[in-house]
């Protein structure tokens, strides 16, 4: 029957592989979409955004698939984001489906997302359908990136399909495959209800949008429905389908893909990997796999201009909305006035939030250096978390302290693994392993304090290793460390926001070269500035901007009017991201310069 003709499957690869192209040519090859539509779609979705300030996900698409047998089947495509920062999201996706794509680029070969993303399919018992991609270029080595995947993975790719996604070719092959070789759902429709969510998004006219698979039962408009993680329940108004556009359908029954609408307002309710049950029939227990994630990665967030408070404050309840991993409360600095502390999965994250509060809400904001979470015992017994530097207790007051640890594994070419190792130890990494992939690549494993990689690792691997190595980590749990606070005076005061936790072997060489990035940031000031680096009571390290001589336009000799201009242009510009602190004027780049003093 109905069941046997569904197949829910995802496409993953390493970043750049070409997923999204491929799943645009697959909506494209089964009439979900046509060329002109995907570009009006695009468009479309653009317009929206730009009207309601949400962004609009084609997360889970319904194509209807011919296939040679003759036997029509319905294929949900369910994405993935791509990113380290997302792997609970993404592991909650592939939750939702039966098989994956695995694609990997005919030049490139795997890389770390490649495996990562592997090991989450793997975890979720998927099939995996090895596809190689890009075999139009010249570099492309398809059989070698075959040998590979056999060897590393131990996939068989007798059967691996060599695709161009770029030119169309390999769709049907893939489309053949998933139809052949992911199995159907299995599940039981007279069973109570368990759907799992694996994703919502918020819309300003239905509230929240709740993305799920059913796994049993039925979920139909009118059913009441019971959040098993929060114990919430509401009333189903509305289900349906993405096919791609918003369908609404009379039930969605086991196997199905689909979204739920039941007048939720808030995405807190609609936890990723939380199971939706019948509130009168509930299931005994929850689909397995839920976890409540944390933010890793916390900064202050604060308006340049003091009267933009509330705006942020709007902006962030808004951007809340839709993602329910951003944390934020009101936070006051002596430097920096009022704003929020901001917690997010990581760095990427925070990248795309503090990028959407600057260019969709137009509010120019001094944002601090991002700092994890440690977790401090104090000599009475009891343990707090730290997620802002400024915070920490005096050192008398401290039994220990504790940091989160990732575990990394970098992929390089052997040449490289000299200035890898190098690099780790650098940022206090263990060893943990060294595996050869092929003859010319290894694996590293190494357990790393996760500050390290906040600051700057991504940087110094990629220019260290030409681009060759790839990267992923996963959080593995809080370890003692020695570490100190370090604070910093400008003109003999404080200032909060320039705080930092650091290692205690590595305390003085970083305040030194603190200072003298302040040095080089902090432009000169009519009177002299000292910078100075101070560990409790005790000075570390000390530079000076000399104060200012000649009025910047004297530098332009003659009346060369354009010349001034651009240069009280380039004056103003510069000004945009100031902060009066204290009497001093402190640009934007000084907040982040600890992120940059290996
Ligand atoms: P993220 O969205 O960043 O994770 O990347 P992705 O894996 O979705 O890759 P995407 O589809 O955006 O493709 C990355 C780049 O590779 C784009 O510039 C594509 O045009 C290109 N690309 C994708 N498929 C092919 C292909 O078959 N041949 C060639 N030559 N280029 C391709």
């Amino acid at each position: 029957e109905r069941q046997k003709k569904i197949r829910n499957f995802s496409i993953i690869a390493h970043i750049d592989h070409g997923k999204s192209t491929l799943a645009d040519r697959i909506l494209e090859y089964t009439g979900a979409l046509t060329k002109r539509e995907m570009q009006e779609q695009v468009l479309d979705q653009m317009d929206l955004e730009r009207e309601r300030g949400i962004t609009i996900k084609l997360q889970a698409v319904r194509l209807t698939y011919k296939a040679d047998n003759g036997e029509e089947y319905l294929l949900n495509l369910i994405d993935t984001p791509g990113h380290v920062d997302f792997t609970y999201e993404v592991s909650r996706s592939l939750a939702a489906c039966e098989g994956a794509v695995l694609v990997v680029d005919a030049a490139q070969g795997i890389e770390a997302q490649t495996l990562a993303n592997v090991y989450l399919a793997l975890d979720n018992n998927l099939e995996i359908l090895p596809l190689v991609n890009k075999i139009d270029l010249p570099s492309a080595e398809p059989e070698r990136v075959k040998q590979e995947v056999e060897d590393i993975i131990g996939l068989d790719t007798s059967d691996a399909v060599l695709a161009s996604a770029k030119n169309g070719i390999g769709i049907k092959e893939i489309l053949e495959q998933v139809v052949h070789k992911v199995p159907a759902p299995t599940g039981d429709p007279d069973q109570p209800l368990k759907a799992l969510i694996f994703d919502s998004h918020y819309d300003a006219y239905k509230g929240v949008i709740v993305y799920v698979r059913v796994m049993d039962g039925t979920i139909r408009s009118g059913s009441k429905i019971k959040m098993m993680a929060t114990n919430k329940t509401f009333e189903v108004i509305e289900v349906g389908v993405f096919s791609p556009r918003m369908t609404m359908v009379d039930e969605l029954t086991v196997g199905d893909v689909g979204f739920v609408v039941a007048g939720i307002k808030n995405v807190k309710d609609t936890r990723v990997g939380d199971t939706i049950t019948d509130a009168k029939n509930p299931a005994p227990e929850p689909l397995p796999g839920y976890r409540k994630i944390n933010p890793m990665v916390f900064c202050g967030l604060y308006p340049i201009d003091t009267s933009d408070y509330n705006d942020l404050r709007e902006a962030l309840e808004k951007l809340e909305l839709n993602d329910a991993s951003l944390r934020y409360e009101p936070e006051t600095s002596s430097a920096l006035g009022f704003g929020f502390r901001c917690g997010f999965l990581g760095l990427l994250h925070m990248e795309i939030i503090q990028e959407r509060i600057e260019r969709e809400f137009n509010i120019p904001l001094i944002t601090t250096a991002p700092s994890v979470v440690y977790q401090v015992t104090r000599t009475d017994g009891e343990m707090i978390r730290i997620e802002n530097p400024s915070h920490m207790p005096e050192v008398g007051k401290i039994e220990y302290i504790e940091e989160p640890y990732v575990k990394a594994s970098i992929m390089v070419p052997n040449d490289y693994v000299g200035a890898i190792m190098e690099l780790c130890q650098g940022k206090r990494g263990e060893f943990i392993n060294m595996e050869y992939l092929d003859a010319n690549r290894v694996t590293l494993t190494y357990e790393m304090p996760l500050s390290e990689i906040v600051y700057d690792f991504f940087d110094q691997l990629k220019s260290g290793t030409k681009g060759y190595a790839s990267f992923d980590y996963e959080f593995s749990g809080y370890k003692t460390s020695k570490l100190v606070k370090m604070d910093i005076l400008l003109n003999g005061e404080q200032v909060d926001a320039l705080s930092f936790i650091v290692h205690r072997d590595k305390a003085y060489q970083r305040g030194k070269v603190m200072c003298e990035k302040l040095k080089d940031l902090i432009p000169r000031q009519m009177f002299e500035v000292p910078i100075q680096a101070a560990i409790g009571q005790k000075i570390v390290a000390r530079e000076t901007v000399k104060a200012m001589r000649k009025n910047v336009l004297a530098k332009c000799y003659g009346g060369d009017i354009s010349r001034k201009r651009k240069l009280l242009e380039k004056q103003k510009e510069g000004k945009k991201r100031m902060k009066q602190v204290g009497n001093v004027e402190v640009p934007q780049e000084a907040f982040m310069a600890v992120l940059r003093i290996d």
